[in-house]
């Protein structure tokens, strides 16, 4: 035994520190400590919370498929809802049985560790496992079959809803990511914020673009259909954002040169490393700046990647003006948006 029980005062400290080692305050025995009724109701109170954390986790899982977030808000709110609450319960629980289990029944005896080499001998071996069976009657997890066996239960399942989890990571989305709303002679609008309807739609002008400006930008229309039931997705793949800066300082590629009009230029929004929003542009330096990972992007050179962990350029959107001077896209992009890992047949 390496441990001792405590029986007061710190000499050692307090002669090589020169303050008084107020020593570990006097042992209080707990109720459950002699009384064998109050020990077996702390034992039932950490047993209620390792059910409570199976619940926790049944809960997950039925609110998991029960709940199918389809396309709209209020579902995927609700889907996220349960299955977050079960998860907080059944994490929460596990930890307040384990808690009330080390506080209320497992020995409270403060000791003292005595320093010692480290070593692999065999004596130590043999202390170490003197150490483990005293830990094992402390605890009591040989002769409390009850809490052992719900302890047990409780962390077997508790991984259940980590599959299910990353069961969402598929399936892959295929082409899904090469098309968006954007199509030719499509009105580029200001992003209302929320959930946009026909009448926040602000088109924009390319007039109204002055340089140094960035816009965030969707598709015109977006809200005028469907409304709150347009699959939130497909709002989130056509976010653009939209700058101007002096022509004179765009290095275009000649194949692209239309594709901007006199200086503005849109740009995806979504990061093409793990899909985050871009959302900072520096316009002194005509750097986009995503916050998630610090990937920053050179709006004069195509959004190339001139730092972090992206791989690719941000998709540009080809745009134009129409008749009335409105900001109009040419096509859709040329190529697909979100992060690169995504494109499974991308060239
Ligand atoms: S998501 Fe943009 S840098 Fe990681």
């Amino acid at each position: 035994m390496t441990s001792k029980e405590h029986s007061g005062g710190g000499s050692q400290l307090e002669e090589l520190n020169g303050f008084t080692n107020p020593g570990l305050v006097e042992h209080v025995p707990r109720l459950s400590d002699g009384d064998p009724k109050a020990d077996r109701v702390a034992e039932r109170q950490v047993a209620a919370w390792f059910i409570a954390s199976m619940i926790g986790t049944i809960w997950f899982i039925v609110s998991y498929f029960l709940f199918v977030p389809g396309e709209s808000m209020s579902s995927i709110r609700l889907h996220n809802t349960s299955v977050g609450l079960g998860a907080a319960l059944a994490m929460f629980s596990l930890g307040a049985g384990a808690v009330l289990w080390a506080k209320n029944l497992m020995s409270d005896h403060e000791g003292i560790d005595e320093r010692h080499d480290i070593s692999g001998s065999e004596e130590d071996q043999a202390v170490a496992l003197e150490i483990l069976h005293q830990a094992k009657e402390e605890s009591g997890i040989a002769r409390r079959p009850l809490l052992r066996n719900t302890l047990i239960a409780a962390l077997a399942i508790a991984p259940l809803p980590a599959v299910l989890v990353f069961r969402d990571l598929g399936p892959l989305p295929g082409d899904m990511m090469f098309h968006t709303l954007w199509d030719k002679g499509v009105r580029l609008i200001r992003d209302p914020g929320g959930i946009p309807s026909a009448d926040s739609e602000r088109p924009i002008k390319a007039e109204d673009v002055t340089i140094g400006s960035a816009y965030h930008v969707l598709p015109s229309g977006i809200g005028a259909d469907d409304g709150p039931d347009r699959p939130i997705n497909e709002k989130a793949k056509a976010a653009v954002l939209l700058m101007r800066i002096n022509p004179n300082e765009l290095k275009e590629d000649p194949a692209r040169k239309d594709w901007s009009h006199d200086g503005i230029v849109a740009y995806s929004k979504i990061c093409t490393h793990v899909g985050c929003p871009v959302a900072l542009y520096e316009h002194q330096t005509h750097h986009l700046l995503c916050p998630c990972h610090q990937s920053t992007f050179d709006v004069t050179e195509h959004c190339k990647v001139i730092f972090g962990p992206a791989k690719r350029p941000l998709p540009q959107l080809p745009i134009t003006v129409d008749s009335e001077g409105y900001l109009v896209a040419q096509s859709d992009f040329a190529e697909p948006v979100g992060p690169t890992f995504w494109e499974i047949n991308h060239p």
